[in-house]
């Protein structure tokens, strides 16, 4: 793919008294603007950079960092951090940058704030694409747990010992945590720079409070959310990708494909959690083609 550096601008924009970063990459068109949400809650959007590529079949791409991540401001209280504020700061957003009617597409946590978005707001959004959302945090919970449950014992036990004497940053602990992200988050070998670099840089004060203390773990705030009985409400063509290792299982998915009435799921062999990494090409082929069957 093209490198898309050169058609890139940055800026910050002012949202319910916070500057929030936005990067736009992609010339405006005739077609509508791709809008990018990243997942954590409070990771920064940078490991979602493989959308870019999106920009050469096309489409200006836009990404932001939601409020109390990445170059986006903290928020002066972790309370002020909930699935309704980053859905309010999403309007706001698409409204102040003039993006129109969008292609939203969320990656975990932003495909559940995707979901939340169009119920909120059906009228900003052209497509909806979960990419490895989720729709019903107690089902991808006890999915996650079984994901666990089939980690080799040792690694199993770990998990067990540490997480029942509250030890979350023990080694034995954070090295179980890293062998399940290989198996379920990226299974790329070393992983992109992008992707280090976004889970180095996950804002704790927002992950901690809303997600927990890693991706299988979700004790915060988000935890018991569960939209599945409203999605017959939304009317927008939707695109449902997963991968077949996800963290975010296939079953996950397919109760989003259920819910959603004529949507498209799409399962990604060779993946895990970021299929656009792990099978780019083919994921971008299956993008752009839904993106362009609904101009
Ligand atoms: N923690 C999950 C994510 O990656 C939900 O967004």
């Amino acid at each position: 793919m093209p490198d898309q550096t050169a058609s890139r601008r940055d800026g910050v924009v002012q949202v319910h008294g916070y500057s929030l970063f936005w990067r736009s990459v992609g010339a405006p068109s005739a077609k509508p603007t791709v809008l990018v949400l990243h997942g954590g809650p409070g990771m920064p959007h940078d490991y979602l950079r493989p959308f870019e590529d999106l920009a050469g079949h096309g489409y200006r791409v836009v990404f932001y960092d939601q409020l109390g991540c990445g170059r986006s401001d903290r928020a002066r209280d972790v309370t002020e951090y909930s699935i309704d504020r980053d859905v309010e700061d999403l309007e706001e957003l698409r409204k102040a940058l003039d993006l129109g009617r969008v292609h939203l597409m969320g990656s975990s946590y932003g495909g559940l704030l995707a979901i939340a978005y169009t119920l909120a707001y059906p009228r900003g959004v052209r497509t909806l694409t979960s990419v490895s959302g989720l729709a019903d945090v107690p089902l991808a919970v006890r999915e996650m747990r079984r994901l666990v449950n089939e980690l080799p014992e040792p690694l199993r036990r770990a998990i067990e010992v540490h997480e029942g004497r509250q030890e979350f940053q023990h080694p034995e602990y954070l090295a179980a945590v890293l062998e399940f992200y290989r198996r379920h988050v990226c299974r790329l070998s070393p992983w992109p720079t992008e992707v280090q670099y976004t889970l180095d840089q996950v804002s704790l004060p927002k992950y901690g409070y809303m997600n927990g203390p890693n991706e299988f773990t979700i004790v915060g705030t988000i935890k018991d959310w569960d939209a599945t009985t409203r999605l017959a409400e939304i009317e927008v063509p939707t695109l449902v990708t997963v991968g077949r290792y996800d963290e975010v299982t296939p079953a996950v998915a397919a109760s989003i494909h259920r819910g959603i009435r004529g949507s498209q799921l799409q399962l990604f062999d060779e993946s895990s959690h970021l299929a656009f990494w792990e099978e780019r090409t083919r994921y971008f082929e299956v993008a752009s083609a839904f993106l362009d069957a609904h101009r």
